[in-house]
């Protein structure tokens, strides 16, 4: 593994995903999904903020189709219960009936967040429905889910990085590096 450079953030520890390795990855989204809905008129990558605006934006730069793109804000609180509770603190502004919809997240933990926002967009009646998410953590998983389009399978590492935070720090750092929790603790207590 590639030591991460000690600037900006003193709590990082390794390189999990290069910032080269995710501009591949991005691409290669970037052609799948412009295949996948070369028929589609109404295509809507829909993000859940704030962790997702870095991959939003390249992705979408990727995407060789009309589209829009919307966002939505969600707080997860998965407790020590296994249900999860998922709220919803800034709704999407579009209707999205009749849209091809393609749900985009910075990673998948559990699965409650991604679970919940599926079925919840449901409801609304989408054309289609398609999860993206740039990381996964498969080992975390407690539900069943599908995810369409992802960018990395990791291990389980708290990681920051391309919009992924600890407590709103790290979203800057084009590469996604493992935190070094203690070294975290020592510097911000907690
Ligand atoms: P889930 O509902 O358990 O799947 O949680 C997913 C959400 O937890 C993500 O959208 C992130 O906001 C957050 N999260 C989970 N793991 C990490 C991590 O390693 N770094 C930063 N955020 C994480
Ligand atoms: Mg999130």
């Amino acid at each position: 593994m590639i030591p991460a450079p000690k600037v900006p953030y003193e709590f990082i520890d390794h390189i999990i995903v290069s910032e080269e390795d995710i501009k591949k990855r991005v691409d290669y989204l970037g052609e799948i999904i412009t295949e996948d809905y070369k028929d589609s008129e109404k295509l809507l990558l829909l993000g859940l903020l704030r962790g997702s605006v870095m991959f939003m934006t390249d992705l979408m730069r990727k995407i060789k189709r009309p589209m829009t793109l919307d966002f939505m804000s969600v707080s997860s609180y998965a407790g020590s219960s296994s249900s999860g509770f998922v709220r919803i603190d800034s709704d999407h502004k579009t209707n999205i009936a009749g849209w091809d919809v393609i749900l985009v997240d910075d990673i998948v933990d559990t699965g409650h967040t991604i679970n919940t926002v599926r079925k919840l967009l449901n409801d609304r009646h989408p054309r289609s429905i398609k999860i993206c998410a740039l990381l996964d953590k498969p080992d975390r998983h407690k539900v069943e889910f599908d995810i369409d389009y992802l960018g990395f399978s990791i291990p389980d590492y708290f990681v920051v990085g391309y919009g992924l935070d600890i407590d709103e720090k790290g979203r800057n750092l084009p590469y996604i590096a493992s935190v070094n929790l203690e070294r975290y603790k020592k510097i911000y207590g907690g």
